[in-house]
């Protein structure tokens, strides 16, 4: 089978996510990288370029200039991956779009509603795919809690408590590096939210994407702690569900000892679930009345359509990269299905999609929304 060619945005030497991205696309060993703006520094651009090998005549100090260029190629990219900064994440996907891409955005997949729904405009209007990298729907067991739930293991969902703390903010005052770019609490880049469109959008879709609930109501309570802090660095939401159910997420950035803690625990009539990133070859499940019991990823007992995802025994970690390169595979899956006339309904694959971004810009607005208006419950 030919490997899908790919360009990227971002991802430029001492940055994160990109990097990230290039390692997860090369772990399955099913997508080659043919173009790329690693960075709007030249430098730094051609110095990735060469470390990883790529034809310095498709690299670009710009992705518009990318777009334009790779268009016009009759080798030209299946599909093209946004990396950058948040602030740039409306434009870059945009050209792509308008050149005949289909894209993978980072979250969140613009700074305002208004700009997400002009994407999903363009995506329709080009007959595109536009996907997001929502990361944690990616794990194996992720996925396994997201179909027990389906088939009604836990019944109807009653609660949900999501959590996703860090502490890096608290660190930061040793001023050291913490390997985590700064511009996430300068309003001027990161948009008017840093705790909640960073890592709280993260609970947001981990449980809508295991759950299928629709937020439809939230209040929200927006901490900046610390001296001269223009962006909230802790908060906790409230939420209403459109079944009935209700809601509790908390994150922060300033909770001392926390890496990257996220944790969802969904309770229901039957029983409940509960993911841990950190430790996310496991997922907790309880049915009433049973015992308390831990899967493990690897085993005959987990969900076939998750089981099928696994590339390593039981065991043997899978991760961050893993997770991210399970959700290439399924986008890869559409957009061939694409190319053969054959898409299924996008519910079918196991990506977050346009409409998932939309829902994750709406979620971070509204919290802005109610925090604004101390903490008072807005509709979604
Ligand atoms: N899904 C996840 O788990 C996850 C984790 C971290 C970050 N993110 C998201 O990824 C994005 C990037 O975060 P990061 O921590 O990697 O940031 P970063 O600052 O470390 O990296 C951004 C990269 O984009 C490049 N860049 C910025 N503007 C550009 C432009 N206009 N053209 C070309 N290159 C440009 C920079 O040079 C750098 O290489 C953010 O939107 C963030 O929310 C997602």
């Amino acid at each position: 089978m030919s490997k899908l060619r790919y360009g990227i945005v971002g991802g430029g030497e001492g940055s994160f996510i990109g990097v990230v991205h290039r390692n997860a696309l090369a772990l399955s060993g099913q997508f080659e990288l043919v173009c790329a703006c690693f960075s709007r520094d030249s430098g730094k651009n051609q110095r990735t370029a060469a470390s990883v090998g790529l034809d310095a005549a498709r690299v670009y100090d710009s992705f518009a200039e990318m777009a334009a260029a790779e268009a016009a190629r009759s080798d030209k990219p299946d599909f093209m991956v946004v990396t950058t900064r948040n602030d740039w994440h409306f434009e870059a996907c945009k050209a792509f779009l308008e050149t005949g891409f289909h894209v993978m955005c980072e979250k969140p997949l613009a700074t305002n509603t208004a700009d997400a729904l002009e994407l999903k405009r363009i995506a329709k209007a080009n007959d595109l795919l536009l996907a997001v990298s929502y990361t944690y729907s990616g794990h194996v067991m992720a996925m396994d809690a997201r179909n027990r739930i389906r088939r009604g293991e836990i019944g109807d969902i009653l609660m949900v408590m999501g959590e996703y703390p860090q502490d890096w903010l608290l660190d930061m005052a040793d001023g050291k590096d913490h390997g985590i770019a700064t511009w996430r609490i300068d309003p001027k880049i990161a948009g008017g939210s840093n705790c909640i469109g960073d890592i709280g959008t993260h609970i947001e879709h981990t449980v809508s994407f295991m759950t299928g609930l629709k937020i439809v109501k939230l209040c929200a309570v927006l901490d900046k702690v610390g001296e001269g802090t223009e962006l909230d660095n802790n908060a906790a939401v409230l939420l209403k569900f459109d079944n009935g159910a209700t809601g509790c997420y908390w994150c922060s950035q300033v909770a001392a000892g926390y890496d990257n803690a996220l944790k969802v625990r969904i309770f229901g009539t039957n029983g409940a679930v509960e993911f841990d990133q950190e430790a996310s070859n496991y997922l907790k499940v309880v049915k009433k009345s049973g015992p308390v019991e831990i899967h493990s990823r690897g085993r005959g007992y987990v969900t076939a359509a998750a089981a099928a995802y696994a590339v390593i025994p039981a065991g043997h970690p899978e991760g961050y990269h893993n997770a991210f390169a399970n959700l290439y595979l399924s986008f890869a899956e559409a957009v061939k299905d694409k190319q053969n006339g054959t898409l299924k309904p996008l519910c079918e694959y196991d990506f977050a999609t346009v409409d998932n971004g939309i829902e994750g810009v709406r979620f971070i607005e509204a919290c802005l929304q109610s925090a604004s208006a101390g903490g008072a419950w807005v509709d979604l």
